[in-house]
C-alpha cells in the first residue's frame, strides 16, 4: 500500500514539474498570452548569439528567427503595389517560381488621388492577403515621402505633396494590412526624396520644415496607425545616416512618438556598427549591396550588427540591455505577423482583388481637360479611332526598381479600347522608349523613332478621332528608382508628335501615365487631358471604363502641376536646393513646398492641387463649424447639379491668424469625398479638425505650438477653388 502511494505522489510531483515546466515553455508560444510577456518569456530562453541573429539578414529577404526554440523567421517583401516575385534566397535573380504571378495594384500616387479613405481600407486589406498568401510577414512599404520636386524618380510610389494628405490615406492602408497579420514597413524614413545620389546625399532643412513636412505623415501614421515596422532611408539627415541616427531613430520616433516596432534599414543603408548599435537600427537588411543589383561576397554574420556587435558584447563594451531591446522589438514584429494566430491565409488573384485595383483606377484618374465635352466618348460620332503611343501596349507593371511586379494579367489600353469599340480602332506606336537595365537606357535610333512617327501621322489623316496613350514609363530616368528624371519634359518625341497628330485631327484625346507632372507645350491643340498615375492590371479597364463614361471621374491632384518648372519653389536657390552640391542638399524652400508656395506667393499653377474634372457638376452648401470636444467640425453640402452621377472631393484649407512667423495662406486640414451622388442628389459632409492639427512647430520651443484667435477655413473643391469658408476662434 506504501510503495502504491509513494509512487503515485512521486508521479504528481514529476506531473506538476512538467506541467509547470511546460507552461513555461507555452508562454512564449502561447498565442493568447500578453504579447508582452510573450517577448520576455521568449527572449529569458535565448542566447545571446540567438539575440544577435534576430538583428539582422540571413538572405536577401529575410532575417532569423530562433529555430531551436520554435520562433519563426521574418519573411519581408517588397513592395507597396503588390508582392514582388520570388527572388533566389541569396541573389538578386528571379527564382523562376511558377506560382508567383501577382496582382499588380495601382501605384500609390494613384490611390492618393482617389482621395477616398474607404478605398485606401480595401486597397491594404487586399495587398496584404497577397502577401499573406505568399507566406510574408513585413511588405516593404507603403512610402510617404513629399514630393518637393516633379523629378524624383520614385514619386510614383508615394502619396504627393502634402503631408496631411499623405498621412491620412495611408492610415486605412495600414490599419487593414495589420489587421490580417501582415506588418507594414512606412518608408524611407526620412528626407529620401530624390533619388540622386540618394546613399549619400546630406539633407539640410529647418526643423520646422522637418516636422511640418516630412516628419509629419510618418508622425500621423505612427499615432493612427501604428505601424510596426519603419524603413530607415539611405541619405543623412545632419551628416548621419538615416538608418542608424540616434536623434532621429531614438529621440524622434521611439521616445518622442513612443513607437514600440521594429526600424528595419533600407537596403544597404547600414554604414558601420558603433551608429547601428547605438543610433536606433534594430534590423540590418541587404548589406554591402545597393539594395538591387550588387553583390557582395560577405556573409551575414559580417553585418555590422552581426559579429562585430556581439564581440562588443562579449567585450563588456555595450551592456546586454541594448541588445536585448534590439531583440524585444524584432520579436514582438515575429509574434505580431509570423506567430500571429489570427495572421490570414490571404488569397492571390483573386477577382475580389481585381475589382479593389479596377476601383482604385476608376477613382485615382485625374480629368484635367475636357474641351466641348469631348469626353465621355460617344464612339457612334466616330468611324475610325486612332490610338497612338507605346504606353498603350507597354505593360507599366514591370520596371520602376524594387516596386516592379510580375503579373497574372495585365490589361493594356489598347486591348480595352478594342474590347469596346472594337475594329473602329486602329492603333500606330508613334514613338519608341528603347530598352532599360535598371541602370542603362539603349541609344534611341533616330531612324526607327522617325519610321514610327511618320506612320502614326500618315494613319492620323484617315482618323476622325486619336487618343495618344504616352508618358513615362518606369524605365531609368523615367519613373524608377535609383535615379531622377533628367527633365520635365515628356520624352522620347512625346511632346513633338502630340502637337502635330493635333494639327492633322483637332479631335485629339491625350493620356499620360506616369508619377510626376510634366510639360504640356501642346495643352490648348488637344481636347481632353486625362493623367493616370500607373494603375497595375486592370489600367486598360479602368481608363476605358472612365473616357467611355462607365465610370465619372473623381481623382483629384495630390501635386501641383506648375505653368513651368522654374514654377517650383526650389528651382530658384539653384543647384543648392535640388539635387545638391557635394552631397549637399538645402531644402531652401523650406515649408513652402507645392501648393504651400504657389498660393502663399501667387503664382498661377497650370493645374493645382486638389484639382480634378467629373462629367457633372457640384454646388456647394454654406458650411458651418461646431466645436466638438475639441475638434472641429465642418458641415457642408454637396449637391449634384449636373446630368450624371458622380463623386465630388471637399477639401478644408485653413488659413492661420497672422503672427509674426511666416506661414502657408493654404494648409490642407481635412477632406471628404461623398457617395455616388446622382443628379440633384445631396450629401452634407462632416470634417472633423482635431485642433492640434492647426499647429506649428516652434523651433525655439522644439515643439508644436497653437496660435490664438481666428481661423479661416476654406471650403473648396481644389486649393484655388474655393466654394465657401467659415471661421473659428480659438482663445
Ligand atoms: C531598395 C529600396 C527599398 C526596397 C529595398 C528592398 O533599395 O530603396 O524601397 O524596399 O531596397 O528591395
Amino acid at each position: 500500500m506504501m510503495t502504491r502511494s509513494i509512487k503515485k505522489a512521486g508521479l504528481m510531483v514529476a506531473f506538476m514539474a512538467l506541467a509547470t515546466m511546460n507552461a513555461g515553455a507555452q508562454t512564449y508560444l502561447n498565442p493568447n498570452a500578453p504579447l508582452e510577456e510573450r517577448v520576455k518569456d521568449a527572449l529569458s530562453r535565448m542566447t545571446t548569439h540567438e539575440k544577435i541573429k534576430l538583428l539582422h539578414a540571413q538572405s536577401k529577404f529575410t532575417s532569423a528567427g530562433v529555430p531551436r526554440l520554435g520562433i519563426r523567421q521574418l519573411n519581408m517583401d517588397d513592395g507597396p503595389h503588390g508582392v514582388r516575385e520570388e527572388l533566389e534566397w541569396n541573389t538578386w535573380n528571379p527564382a523562376r517560381w511558377t506560382n508567383d504571378y501577382i496582382v499588380a495594384f495601382p501605384s500609390l500616387t494613384c490611390l492618393a488621388s482617389t482621395w477616398n479613405r474607404g478605398l485606401s481600407l480595401a486597397y491594404g486589406d487586399a495587398v496584404s492577403e497577397e502577401f499573406a498568401f505568399r507566406g510574408k510577414d513585413i511588405m516593404l512599404g507603403p512610402g510617404v515621402n513629399i514630393q518637393r520636386t516633379p523629378l524624383n524618380g520614385r514619386a510614383f510610389e508615394y502619396m504627393g505633396e502634402d503631408p496631411y494628405l499623405a498621412g491620412e490615406m495611408v492610415v486605412p492602408y495600414i490599419q487593414a494590412a495589420q489587421r490580417n497579420g501582415v506588418a507594414c514597413c512606412l518608408k524611407h524614413f526620412v528626407l529620401n526624396d530624390q533619388e540622386t545620389d540618394r546613399f549619400a546625399v546630406n539633407v539640410n532643412v529647418s526643423e520646422r520644415a522637418m516636422h511640418e513636412i516630412y516628419l509629419e505623415p510618418f508622425r500621423r501614421v505612427v499615432e493612427k496607425a501604428h505601424v510596426w515596422t519603419i524603413m530607415g532611408s539611405y541619405n543623412l539627415w545632419n551628416g548621419v545616416h538615416c538608418c542608424h541616427n540616434d536623434a532621429l531613430l531614438n529621440g524622434i520616433l521611439k521616445k518622442g512618438w513612443n513607437w514600440d516596432g521594429a526600424l528595419v534599414s533600407d537596403w544597404g543603408g547600414t554604414t558601420n556598427t558603433w551608429e547601428a548599435v547605438h543610433g536606433g537600427l534594430d534590423i540590418e537588411m541587404g548589406t554591402y549591396t545597393d539594395g538591387k543589383t550588387k553583390e557582395s561576397n560577405f556573409g551575414y554574420d559580417q553585418y555590422y550588427l552581426g559579429n562585430p556587435f556581439e564581440q562588443l558584447i562579449e567585450e563588456g563594451k555595450v551592456p546586454m540591455s541594448v541588445l536585448d531591446e534590439k531583440a524585444s522589438r524584432v520579436l514582438r514584429t515575429i509574434f505580431r505577423t509570423a506567430m500571429n494566430p489570427n495572421k490570414v491565409i490571404g488569397s492571390q488573384c483573386s477577382e475580389a482583388h481585381y475589382d479593389v485595383c479596377r476601383q482604385v483606377g476608376e477613382e485615382g484618374i485625374v480629368l484635367l481637360k475636357n474641351e466641348k465635352n469631348i469626353l465621355p466618348l460617344d464612339a457612334s460620332k466616330y468611324q475610325k479611332i486612332l490610338v497612338v503611343g507605346e504606353n498603350a501596349t507597354r505593360s507599366l507593371t514591370q520596371g520602376g526598381g524594387s516596386s516592379e511586379l510580375k503579373t497574372l494579367r495585365d490589361v493594356s489600353p489598347l486591348e480595352a479600347f478594342q474590347g469596346l469599340y472594337g475594329d473602329k480602332i486602329d492603333y500606330a506606336q508613334g514613338y519608341y522608349s528603347g530598352r532599360t537595365i535598371y541602370d542603362q537606357v539603349d541609344r534611341i535610333d533616330p531612324e526607327k523613332q522617325a519610321a514610327l512617327k511618320a506612320e502614326a501621322l500618315q494613319k492620323a489623316k484617315s482618323a476622325d478621332l486619336i487618343i495618344f496613350v504616352g508618358g513615362l514609363n518606369k524605365n531609368h530616368g523615367q519613373d524608377c528608382e535609383n535615379g531622377d528624371r533628367e527633365s520635365y519634359n515628356l520624352s522620347f518625341g512625346q511632346n513633338e508628335l502630340i502637337a502635330e497628330l493635333a494639327k492633322i485631327q483637332k479631335n485629339t484625346i491625350v493620356v499620360i501615365f506616369g508619377g510626376n507632372p510634366y510639360a504640356m507645350p501642346w495643352l490648348n491643340q488637344v481636347k481632353a487631358l486625362t493623367h493616370c498615375w500607373y494603375l497595375g492590371s486592370e489600367a486598360g479597364t479602368a481608363l476605358a471604363n472612365v473616357l467611355s463614361g462607365k465610370v465619372c471621374p473623381s481623382g483629384k491632384l495630390p501635386v501641383t502641376f506648375a505653368q513651368k518648372y522654374e514654377d517650383y519653389p526650389y528651382v530658384k536657390f539653384g543647384a543648392e536646393a535640388y539635387p545638391g552640391v557635394n552631397k549637399q542638399v538645402y531644402y531652401k524652400e523650406d515649408i513652402f513646398v507645392g501648393y504651400r508656395h504657389f498660393t502663399t506667393n501667387n503664382v498661377k499653377p497650370l493645374f493645382p492641387f486638389g484639382y480634378g474634372l467629373s462629367y457633372t457638376t457640384f454646388a456647394y452648401g454654406k458650411p458651418t463649424v461646431t466645436q466638438e470636444n475639441g475638434n472641429m467640425v465642418v458641415s457642408v453640402q454637396v449637391t449634384n447639379t449636373g446630368k450624371v452621377a458622380g463623386k465630388e472631393i471637399a477639401q478644408i484649407y485653413v488659413n492661420a491668424p497672422k503672427t509674426g512667423l511666416p506661414r502657408a495662406a493654404r494648409e490642407l486640414k481635412g477632406f471628404a469625398k461623398t457617395r455616388t451622388l446622382r443628379p440633384n442628389e445631396s450629401e452634407t459632409l462632416r470634417i472633423t479638425i482635431p485642433k492640434e492639427d492647426l499647429r506649428y512647430y516652434d523651433e525655439t520651443a522644439h515643439d508644436w505650438a497653437l496660435t490664438k484667435g481666428t481661423y479661416t477655413l476654406h471650403v473648396g473643391a481644389s486649393v484655388n477653388d474655393i466654394r465657401g469658408h467659415a471661421t473659428i476662434t480659438l482663445d
